[in-house]
C-alpha cells in the first residue's frame, strides 16, 4: 500500500468514510523510532492507520521553538510508508485554525504543574488540538507515547470527561543504547550535551533504586537529585515523585509511582520519566 498524504480536512473525511477501524497517531513530525513504535502499535490494532503531522502553534509559548521546530516531511513519509501507515494528515495552520481558535479546552489543574508550570497554556493548546484531531479523524483508537507522561494523563482525562468513544493506547518510551529517551529535541544537542543528556535517565533510575530500597523522604530525594544535576550544569525545571494514577505528589500510601523530570542542557529542554511500584 502506498502512503496517502492528505492535507485537507474535507478530503480526509471523504477518504475515511466507511472505514470501521481507524487508529490515529498524532505527532508533530520529525519522526524517530519512538513515533514509529506508536505507528506499529496502531498497525496491530486497526484496519486504517492515520498519522497526523502538525506543529501546533497553540501549544508553544512565545519564547519557545515553534519557528525552529524541525520539519522533515519527506523523511517522515518514507518512515511512515515503511511502518505501514495508510494515511498521513498534514494540515496547514490555516486548515486547522482558519479563524482564531477562541474556543479552548481547559485541562484540569494538574496541567498547571510539572511541565505546565514552566509552559503556561501548553496543555490547553495540546488538549484543544487533540480534541480537534479526534473530531476530524474520529478514530476508534489513538496512540500516544509515555515519554510525555503528563500529556498522556491529560488526554486520558479529556477522553474520560468528554465521554469520547476512543481507546487510548500508550507506547513505551524508546531509548538510545545509553538510556537517553528519543525525542525530536535531541537533534538540538551538540556532541557534549548529548553525552551529558544520558545522565537524566540515569538520575531517574537512581531515584527509583533509592525509593525501592526504602527511602521514603521524597522531597529530600527530589532536592538532592535536582542539586546534583544543577552542579553538573543542568538547569532543572523539576524532578518530582508522583502517584502514577493521580499525578499528584506521592504520599506514603501510594504504591504506583512515577518519577518525572524536565531539565535543560543549554537551550534544549529534555523530559523523561520512569513508572515504578513500591
Ligand atoms: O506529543 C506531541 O507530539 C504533541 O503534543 C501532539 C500530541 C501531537 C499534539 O500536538
Amino acid at each position: 500500500m502506498t502512503l496517502q498524504i492528505i492535507p485537507e480536512i474535507s478530503s480526509l473525511r471523504a477518504r475515511l468514510a466507511g472505514e470501521n477501524s481507524i487508529a490515529l497517531v498524532p505527532t508533530m513530525g520529525n519522526l524517530h523510532a519512538g513515533h514509529i513504535h506508536l505507528v506499529e502499535l496502531a498497525r496491530q490494532r486497526a484496519g486504517c492507520v492515520v498519522t497526523s503531522i502538525f506543529v501546533n502553534p497553540l501549544q508553544f509559548g512565545a519564547n519557545e521553538d515553534l519557528d525552529n521546530y524541525p520539519r522533515t516531511l519527506a523523511e517522515d513519509c518514507a518512515k511512515l510508508q515503511a511502518a505501514g501507515a495508510d494515511i498521513v494528515f498534514t494540515p496547514s495552520v490555516q486548515e486547522m485554525y482558519p479563524t482564531a481558535q477562541t474556543m479552548r479546552i481547559t485541562p484540569p489543574p494538574i496541567a498547571n504543574e510539572l511541565c505546565g508550570a514552566a509552559r503556561p497554556g501548553h496543555f490547553d493548546g495540546v488538549a484543544t488540538v487533540v480534541m480537534k484531531l479526534f473530531n476530524i479523524v474520529q478514530p476508534h483508537i489513538a496512540v500516544f507515547g509515555k515519554k510525555d507522561f503528563q500529556q498522556l494523563f491529560i488526554i486520558r482525562e479529556l477522553v474520560r470527561q468528554f465521554n469520547l468513544p476512543i481507546d487510548i493506547i500508550a507506547g513505551e518510551t524508546q531509548r538510545e543504547h545509553n538510556g537517553l529517551a528519543l525525542s525530536s529535541r535531541n537533534g538540538y544537542l551538540n556532541e557534549g550535551q548529548k553525552l551529558e543528556a544520558q545522565r537524566l535517565y540515569r538520575t531517574l533510575k537512581l531515584i527509583v533504586d533509592n525509593v525501592q530500597q526504602g527511602n521514603r523522604d521524597y522531597p529530600a530525594i527530589e532536592a538532592q537529585s535536582s542539586q546534583y544535576l544543577t552542579q553538573l550544569g543542568w538547569i532543572v525545571d523539576y524532578i518530582s515523585i508522583r502517584s502514577s494514577t493521580t499525578l499528584l505528589p506521592a504520599s506514603l500510601d501510594d504504591h504506583n509511582l512515577v518519577v518525572l523530570a524536565a531539565a535543560r542542557q543549554g537551550n534544549t529542554r529534555l523530559i523523561d520519566n520512569i513508572e515504578f511500584s513500591v
